[in-house]
């Protein structure tokens, strides 16, 4: 139960609300009990004084005990919770109305005195009670005159002596405990509406923490629905949205993962399947060249080691390729950029490739304008880049087709493009000869020489660079691929 954010709350609106209530009674009791008091006081203030008139208490510098007495008979009957005390003029009681055994001071303080008579200015006043050495009460007074000359106090304590308890007073009183009944009756409404409100505004969290616990127990996989939430809701709408992206969030990333590790693992049979055919193949022109060494003529025996020799190559380039492609993908790759000028890098790398060419009686023609501004890359691999993409349009350009490399400038860029006249790529291999391992030519056997890696190195090292890169292509009419460096700020 308190797992529950709203019994919780509960908890802590019922504490409020007692604590409160506490407060209220507590002020209520001791401001209905000084309202009293204050009553009492103002109704009775002119007591003291009429008294003091209408009995002669002092006379001739001695007590009056005939008046005295006179007025204490007279006193009982009209109200006996009322004490009367003379009082000298140092405050020292000389005679007083209540039973001679209660009365326990001997002296009251005259400073509450002087005030009441100098006219107070809040009620109560409150003075000395004459019964309690401690205690205070409410009080009227007058001074008392012998033949014109100020004699003494009269002091009149109000109330009596036991001004009830809280209990009392609201055993007393109808009104406060109606109040106090009301005042009950409105608490529990408002803690009947607080538990309602609280469940009404943790039913969402609740639902929130619900897909949570969902969304966890899937494994992370399946998305969050969270149906009705707004982006433009309260705080709690937000959360839930918030959370229904980030589970999304996750499960692509889980996903993502699942997919990658599955294509590490085709990569991995990949690998191991391209590696083992030049392998095997080596191993077999060795095998057969050593064990019929004697039979075969010298002929044979160099066409076998030309073999061999080439499945070594084709070995060397595929682990180089492939270590290449891991450097490039480790996510600690730093690119060295500097400005360069890509008129002379392509003219070297064309150069490098005219024997070649030559050999296949291709032209290799090149389109450069004289000067052009330097583009700002990592020199070695766009180096690689134009390398992979010269040798493959001079491998899959039949003799007597052409080549072409031109660059063409602009105000942020300067444009690459090599096209050829070769046998084009097929409209459904356009996107995937990017991939690795990825080869058009079904038929491995016919086609030229290559690992299927070209391609996705070059596509990796643009992707570090920013730079997309596009094929053009028609079946049997050529190819063409361009990409866009950016230029220098000078
Ligand atoms: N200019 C082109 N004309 C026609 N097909 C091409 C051209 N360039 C690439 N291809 C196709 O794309 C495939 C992938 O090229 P990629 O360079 O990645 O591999 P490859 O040339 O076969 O091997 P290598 O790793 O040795 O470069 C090639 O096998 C070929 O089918
Ligand atoms: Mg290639």
């Amino acid at each position: 139960m308190l797992r529950r954010l709203s019994a919780k709350l509960t908890i802590a609106l019922m504490a409020i609300i007692a604590v409160t209530c506490v407060a209220w009674i507590a002020l209520t009791l001791f401001a209905t009990r000084l309202y009293q008091e204050e009553v009492d006081q103002s109704l009775n203030s002119p007591l003291a004084h009429y008294i003091s008139r209408a009995f002669p208490l002092i006379t001739d510098g001695a007590v009056n005990q005939q008046a005295l007495g006179g007025l204490f008979d007279q006193l009982m009957v009209i109200n006996p919770r009322i004490e009367v005390y003379l009082l000298d003029l140092e405050g020292g009681i000389l005679a007083f109305s209540a039973e001679p055994g209660r009365v326990k001071r001997d002296r009251v303080d005259l400073g509450p005195l002087r005030s009441w008579i100098a006219g107070p200015e809040t009620l109560p006043l409150r003075g000395d009670d004459p019964r309690d050495l401690r205690g205070s009460k409410p009080f009227s007074a007058a001074e008392v005159y012998d033949n014109d000359r100020h004699a003494g106090y009269l002091y009149v304590v109000l109330g009596g002596e036991e001004y009830q308890s809280a209990a009392d007073l609201l055993s007393g009183s109808y009104i406060l405990r109606l109040a106090l009944g009301a005042g009950s009756m409105g608490v529990l409404v408002a803690l009947a509406a607080g538990v309602l409100s609280f469940a009404w505004l943790t039913r969402r969290l609740t639902r929130l923490s619900g897909a949570v616990e969902t969304f966890r127990e899937a494994g992370f996989e399946t998305p969050a629905k969270l149906m009705g939430w707004r982006r433009d809701g309260d705080e709690i709408d937000r959360l839930g949205i918030a959370f229904e992206e980030m589970s999304q969030r996750i499960a692509d990333q889980i996903e993502q993962l699942h997919r990658a590790d599955a294509a590490r693992r085709d990569m991995v049979a990949n690998i191991s399947h391209d590696l083992r055919t030049p392998l095997a193949s080596l191993q077999g022109y060795l095998e057969t060249l050593a064990m019929k060494q004697d039979s075969f003529s010298d002929e044979e025996k160099r066409k076998y080691l030309d073999l061999a020799v080439r499945q070594g190559d084709r070995l060397a380039r595929l682990v180089a390729e492939l270590f290449e492609l891991t450097m490039l993908d480790s996510t600690g790759t730093r690119l060295n950029f500097e400005p360069f000028s890509l008129p002379e890098l392509v003219q070297d790398v064309a150069q490098k490739f005219r024997p070649e060419a030559e050999r296949k009686q291709l032209s290799l023609e090149t389109e450069i304008p004289e000067s052009a501004p330097f583009v700002r890359a990592d020199i070695g691999l766009i180096e690689r880049v134009l390398e992979n993409l010269i040798e493959n349009a001079i491998k899959y350009t039949p003799e007597g087709g052409s080549v072409r490399l031109s660059l063409a400038p602009d105000a942020t860029g300067i444009e690459l493009r090599v096209a050829d006249t070769g046998r084009g790529i097929a409209d459904e291999d356009r996107e995937r000869i990017f991939e690795r391992f990825y080869r058009a030519e079904k038929s491995r056997g016919e086609a030229p020489e290559g690992t299927g890696l070209g391609l996705a190195i070059t596509r990796r090292i643009l992707q570090l660079h920013d730079c997309p890169i596009k094929v053009e292509s028609a079946l049997g009419e050529g190819t063409a691929f361009t990409f866009r460096l950016p230029l220098a700020q000078m």
